[in-house]
């Protein structure tokens, strides 16, 4: 099976390209490397013996779209490239929802033109909005989203399920990831964040790597056991796994429309993560309590329950895994 991998030499991207591959799928990957290095193609080759066919094209030109469903039999398409930084999408909205409403619309008139209606989407628990729970479960649908990131993502789930409304024949899974952090644990695959990172576990690695000085903690006084925010981070090569499982369903059920939650179902604090990261790799963080972020929810995390009965994934690495896993890619990379 020719599986069509967009953005597949990002972060998660990368990592299931992997899983795919030791799983016998042809893998083609369309990436135009705003985010990524073509080096990650030598990894992806060195991990699995096999070299993906890459078209280095940007899929907001519809007729690159095209050329690719014209020179190879696609029969599945996974989605991931987009851009994902939520405070770049606050200050540059018209590029996130270009960017992300564009490569999604010209791959639905392309994969529906060439009749290849199976697709694994990437999605994001913050669509979820504010819906004052912790846990969150698929039914409760999508909340209000806080920044244009996020709306991108609650945006296309709508042009999803529009599509699938319209036309029965298509198979549709869209994947709500939780916090993916972690890395391949041969240290060749990883997050390889640009500047000064957003997120937690890139920031924490630059703390440990002495390129940052010090981590900022965004409040320590939530209504949380420890005073600071908890999330459910998960392992990158769960999450990749997560996929081959989705795809794995719609290839067998051959239509459908799907949601699911992948995460581990477990919250951790910031300062849980900052002590597991501490003890597994034998160093110390430098940081500091700040003010909350705004925007910042006290506490989420999955009810992965769907994912497990459905497709029969249940996240396997654990916390300590995570923060060693992330800091070997670090250190083999710096
Ligand atoms: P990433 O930036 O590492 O990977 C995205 C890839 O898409 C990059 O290699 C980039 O070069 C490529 N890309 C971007 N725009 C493109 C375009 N127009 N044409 C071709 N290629 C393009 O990000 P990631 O962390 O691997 O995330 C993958 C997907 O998962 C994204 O859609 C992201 O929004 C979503 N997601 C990520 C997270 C997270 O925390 N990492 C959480 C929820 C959802
Ligand atoms: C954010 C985005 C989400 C996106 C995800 C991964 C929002 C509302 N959510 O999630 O859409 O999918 O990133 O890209 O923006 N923290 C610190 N210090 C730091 C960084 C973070 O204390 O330097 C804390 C945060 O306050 C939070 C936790 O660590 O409690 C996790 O933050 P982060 O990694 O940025 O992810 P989210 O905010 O959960």
């Amino acid at each position: 099976m020719n599986i069509l991998v967009t953005g597949g030499l990002g972060y998660i991207g990368s990592h299931t390209c992997v899983e795919l591959l030791n799983k016998e799928y042809d893998v083609i990957i369309a990436d135009d490397l705003s985010n990524s290095k073509e080096e990650v193609l030598d990894r992806i080759e060195k991990l699995t013996d096999k070299r993906p066919k890459l078209y280095k094209y940007d899929l907001k030109e519809i007729e690159k779209v095209e050329e690719i469903f014209k020179e190879n039999k696609i029969d599945a398409v996974i989605h991931f490239a987009g851009f994902k930084a939520v405070g770049e999408s606050v200050k540059k909205p018209i590029k996130y929802y270009c960017n992300n409403l564009k490569t999604t619309l010209n791959l639905l008139e392309v994969m529906n033109k060439y009749n290849v209606k199976k697709l694994v989407f990437s999605s994001s628990a913050t669509i979820y909005g504010d819906p004052g729970v912790h846990e969150y479960k698929e039914e409760m649908g999508r909340g209000k989203t806080s920044n244009p990131y996020g709306t991108t993502k609650s945006m296309i789930e709508k042009i999803l399920e529009d599509v699938y409304a319209s036309d029965n024949s298509w198979a549709i899974s869209i994947l709500r990831y939780f916090n993916p952090i972690g890395a391949h644990e041969s240290g060749l695959l990883g997050e390889e964040p640009n500047g000064i990172p957003n997120n937690l576990m890139p920031y924490i690695m630059k703390v440990a790597a002495g390129k940052i000085d010090v981590l900022s903690i965004y409040g320590n006084d939530y209504p949380t056991k420890d005073g600071t925010g908890v999330r459910d981070y998960i392992h990158v090569v769960d999450l990749a796994e997560g996929h081959v499982k989705a795809l794995e369903k719609i290839e067998k059920d051959g239509s459908g429309k799907y949601i699911y939650n992948l995460g581990t179902g477990t919250g951790y604090s910031v300062m849980d993560i900052v002590n597991t990261f501490e003890k597994v790799n034998n160093l110390k963080l430098k940081y500091v309590i700040a003010p909350r972020r705004p925007g910042d929810l006290a506490e989420y995390y999955a009810d992965p329950t769907k994912a497990k009965e459905e497709l029969g994934w249940v996240a396997k690495r654990g916390l300590e895994q995570m923060c060693k896993d992330s800091w070997n890619f670090m250190k083999n990379n710096m």
